[in-house]
């Protein structure tokens, strides 16, 4: 008889990429696609030493391992996607979630352009980079493949600070519109998933809060009550819902996993 728990597994035998898969909403990910049966993961990364104890931590539960990545080097990229093929024949699902957020409060007044070109870098170049390189890997071994970038709900709204942050977001959306029309052809999925506040070190380190404060700072603005706070673990939710084939016919689309705080922004 099957076994019933191995049915609910939403990515058995999938090859997958996480960029950013060291911290934060991309390591929450690493779990959720472990637990669903990927078969083997590759954490994409530029903080060597989480990036290899997470691997470490993982490796019994499926094929796991640690790539250092810089995705403003497009080398890097294209190393990552090749050495995953060698290793694993295949690529099923890539990640593209690395990122960061301004490196000072980026009111327009006071633009640091150096600062929007490092930004730009990692939150859009590194983006493209990542969409090219598996793009292509599941073109030529015709894959019908999903592709996943994390953008924001700062990628829909204007704001009164962080502008750099904010005009990356905006322009990963039209990234990943481009991608799904020129992928779509090859039967290769490109969507968005766009969280809302959530309590990881970016967050933290770009608000100067602790990860509680944080969490209580935002909730307030959700319009859902009385549901908790948004986790990295729902953000995963979302991104394993547009890995898996229960999202087979979606593409083009941005997955916003926020409470509501746009909704109660927007009315
Ligand atoms: N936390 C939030 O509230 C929030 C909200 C909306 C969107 N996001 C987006 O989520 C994504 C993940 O961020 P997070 O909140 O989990 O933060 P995080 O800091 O926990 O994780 C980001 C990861 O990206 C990695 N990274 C940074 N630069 C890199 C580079 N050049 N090459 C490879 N990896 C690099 C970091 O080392 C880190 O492990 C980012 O794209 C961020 O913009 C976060």
């Amino acid at each position: 008889m099957a076994d019933p728990k191995a049915s609910n597994k939403k990515l058995e035998g999938k090859v997958a990429i996480i960029t950013g898969g060291a911290s934060g909403i991309g390591e929450a990910t690493v779990h959720l696609f472990i637990d669903h049966g990927v078969r083997a993961v590759v954490i994409a990364d530029i903080q060597d030493e989480k990036g290899e104890k997470l691997a470490a931590s993982t490796g019994h539960r499926c094929a796991c391992t640690y790539v250092h990545c810089d995705v403003r080097k497009e080398q890097d990229v294209e190393s990552l996607v090749q050495s995953t093929i060698q290793l694993y024949g295949r690529l099923d699902i890539m990640f593209c979630n690395a990122g960061i957020a301004s490196q000072s409060l980026q009111n327009i007044l006071e633009f640091d352009l150096s600062s929007y070109e490092k930004l730009f870098a990692i939150n859009v170049g590194g983006v493209a980079a990542s969409i090219k390189h598996a793009g292509r890997a599941m073109v030529k071994a015709n894959t019908k493949g999903s592709i996943i970038c994390t953008a924001s709900i700062a990628a829909s709204v204007g704001s009164d600070r962080h502008t750099d942050y904010v005009m990356s977001k905006n322009t990963l959306l039209a990234l990943m519109r481009c991608a799904s029309t020129q992928l779509g052809p090859h039967g290769i999925r490109v969507n968005c998933v766009s969280p809302g506040p959530v309590a990881t070190p970016l967050l933290c380190e770009a608000f100067g809060m602790g990860a509680e404060d944080a969490e209580t700072s935002f909730a307030s603005m959700y319009s859902l009550k009385n549901n908790g706070v948004l986790k990295v673990k729902h953000v995963a939710d979302a991104v394993l819902f547009l890995a898996s084939e229960e999202s087979q016919f979606i593409t083009g689309h941005n997955l916003v996993v926020d409470g509501g705080i746009q909704i109660v922004k927007s009315s």
